[in-house]
């Protein structure tokens, strides 16, 4: 799990190497690297730790050791090996004639690893991907053929999931780019600088470039050289050479949506993006005057749809838990029965009967390598796949059947907090649209429909009040220990609440459905172990207000999140957080915001790296 970029074209590729990295290092962050190629020869530089650390480096460096047009950089996530230089990208072959990054896990590395070994190669890292820099070296010195050819039969060897750049000595104005399950995307030079591309895990360091992308798909290698004076692009399929047509996409990302918008944390920055991103998800969609919702993306399988008798929610972290919250609003609303299940097991249980059963797969990313599994393994089983996915054209965006995205515009601190709130809203509408073709009816719809066309704007009241949770962080930035309680459609909330706050603020904070309370948890309670109960004035209320009596009962203190026309809790609990009113069911994306901007407060009170939490990384493309 890992970045990737690459330059080849006329400009000095060093700098445009370690912009593109920055805007990868969500990727991951244990380490970064860098190689070069100019003149015949290779440079390369490596460190452990952030980009940061290379980059201080790299400046020391006197311009001729880092010129050179062409070259590939990595920003690694460790999965084989710790983090340290040794194990960093780009990794050299045994003669040094062939150098690559990688982002992925060969799974049968070790068996090559010792025929290597057995031919007398020696390995400097505990990578699986110095194993595939030897093996293509090897088939290159034996079948004495072009890189292009030897990188393409070395990966017909190799099972697992890659995205990889491979530069060789022999061939100085040729970068190969190949893909099997991680992503890679190539731009295209354009105006002047045609005649130069851009590759990287994802468009954000290429569009500042060019706005002219190729996402290569699995299975396929592109080869990018000189002909005629000129770079080309060829693509070809690795199993057996055929030539593709490649479909260059017209990105409209814009640059300012990736910076950080003077917050001082882009975690900051995208909780209060968020009256924004809501109204970008809901634009265009609402169809008031039929209390119902249109999904563009949808359409071609409205058939298939209807047919639906059960729906199946997957998805890691955080989009698992607005599933929880999406499974509650399809039984209250489409009436189809729902389960929600980790894309983890789903792919390695037996599934019992898939009969007319919807698999709905959320992630931000689109790359999460557990949930893009369980939508494999749900195609297997014949069942329909749909996306809630944030970054266009993605892994997952592209191998569901059909898909909404959140258009959110990226996020970029690893805690999730904008799309989680879109997640929420997209199952909503979600359950409207399932819903009108099963029963709902068009004014319980349009009640609906109205009470969402206000969020952005309650969401603002919210954020107005920013500062008084920043000073509730000051006050209980020392507890170690946290309950989060909520139940029906907050125990979800309770649930991605305590997620925050581990994440970020490096509390133990426990999730936990209220009523479960008392069957165990509540033996945890003491002054030193507070609880942020979320008790909204819904159908839960009363039952809430027991678990608070429950928990004061035994010395411990009580954070309250209720609706602002609340008047009784404030002389019960130790403190208030309010949020507006709403319906039952949108309660969860107003009840978000606090939880997001107390962990938020709490990281920066306890010195953390907000936007890059320790040992994380927010695109997690191994299983
Ligand atoms: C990682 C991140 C989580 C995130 C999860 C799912 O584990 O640390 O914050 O919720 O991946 O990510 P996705 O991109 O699939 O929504």
């Amino acid at each position: 799990m890992c970045g990737i970029v690459g330059y080849i074209g006329k400009k000095e590729a060093w700098p445009i190497l370690i912009k593109g990295l920055e805007r990868l290092e969500y990727r991951g962050y244990d380490s970064a690297g860098i190689a070069l190629l100019d003149k015949g020869n290779f440079s390369v530089y490596k460190k452990k730790g952030k980009v940061a650390e290379l980059s201080k480096f790299i400046k020391d460096k006197n311009s001729n050791e880092l010129s050179g047009g062409v070259g590939i950089a990595h920003t690694r996530w460790a999965t084989h090996g710790i983090p340290s230089d040794q194990n960093s990208h780009p990794h050299l072959s045994n003669r040094g004639d062939i150098v690559i990054v990688h982002n992925g896990i060969i799974e049968n590395y070790l068996s090559i690893k010792k025929v290597l070994i057995n031919k007398g190669y020696k390995f400097k890292s505990d990578t699986d991907t110095e194993v595939l820099a030897n093996l293509i070296e090897d088939i290159k010195k034996h079948e004495k053929v072009s890189i292009d050819e030897a990188v393409r039969l070395a990966l017909t060897e190799v099972v697992g999931a890659y995205a990889i750049l491979v530069l060789s000595k022999d061939e100085p104005e040729t970068m190969i780019i190949a893909k099997m399950g991680s992503p890679v995307v190539i731009g295209i030079g354009k105006g002047k600088s045609k005649s130069e591309f851009f590759v990287a895990s994802d468009a954000t360091p290429i569009i500042e470039h060019t706005n002219k992308v190729v996402y290569l798909e699995d299975g396929e290698i592109a080869i990018i050289n000189k002909k005629n004076k000129k770079l080309t692009l060829k693509i070809k399929s690795i199993k057996n050479n055929a030539i593709k047509n490649p479909y260059i996409h017209t990105l409209k990302t814009k640059i300012e949506e990736l910076e950080k918008g003077g917050f001082p944390h882009f975690m900051l920055k995208e909780i209060f993006d968020q009256p924004e991103s809501l109204r970008n998800t809901m634009r265009g969609r609402i169809v008031f005057n039929k209390g119902s919702i249109k999904f563009g993306g949808l359409e071609k399988f409205e058939k298939e749809i209807k047919n639906l008798k059960r729906l199946t929610v997957t998805g890691m972290g955080t989009a698992r838990f607005t599933g929880l919250i999406g499974e509650y609003a399809f039984e209250e609303l489409s009436n189809i029965p729902t389960k929600v299940e980790y894309g983890s097991e789903f792919t390695y249980r037996n599934i019992a009967d898939t009969l007319n059963t919807g698999l709905i797969a959320i992630s931000q990313s689109g790359e999460t390598a557990d949930t893009l599994n369980a939508i494999k393994k749900a195609k297997k089983e014949k069942m329909l796949t749909l996306g809630v996915v944030n970054v266009i054209g993605s892994s997952i965006a592209r191998e569901v059947d059909a898909g909404i995205y959140n258009h959110v515009g990226p996020e970029t601190a690893v805690a999730s907090t904008k799309a989680s709130t879109s997640q929420v809203l997209l199952l909503v509408m979600l359950a409207i649209y399932f819903g009108r073709m099963r029963g709902l009816s068009k004014i319980k719809g349009q009640e609906i429909l109205k009470e969402i066309e206000k969020l952005p704007v309650l969401v603002e009241k919210i954020l107005k009040n920013a500062k008084l949770i920043e000073k509730l962080a000051k006050k209980y930035k020392k507890y170690n220990n946290f309950f989060i309680l909520g139940r029906k459609y907050n125990a979800g909330t309770a649930m991605e609440g305590s997620l925050k706050m581990k994440e970020c603020s490096y509390i133990h904070a426990e999730g936990c459905n209220s009523a479960e309370l008392k069957h165990g948890p509540i033996s945890l309670i003491d002054k030193n172990f507070p609880s942020i109960v979320i008790v909204p004035m819904d159908s839960m209320y009363e039952k809430m207000k027991s678990s608070i009596q429950e928990i004061k009962a035994r010395g411990g203190l009580v954070i309250a999140l209720t609706t602002e026309s609340n008047k009784e809790l404030k002389n019960i609990v130790d403190d208030v957080i309010y949020i507006p009113k709403t319906l039952e069911i949108l309660i969860p994306i107003l009840a978000f915001i606090p939880m997001q901007l107390l962990a938020y407060y709490i990281s920066v009170e306890r010195g953390n790296d907000v936007d890059k939490p320790r040992n994380l990384a927010k695109s997690v493309t191994v299983e």
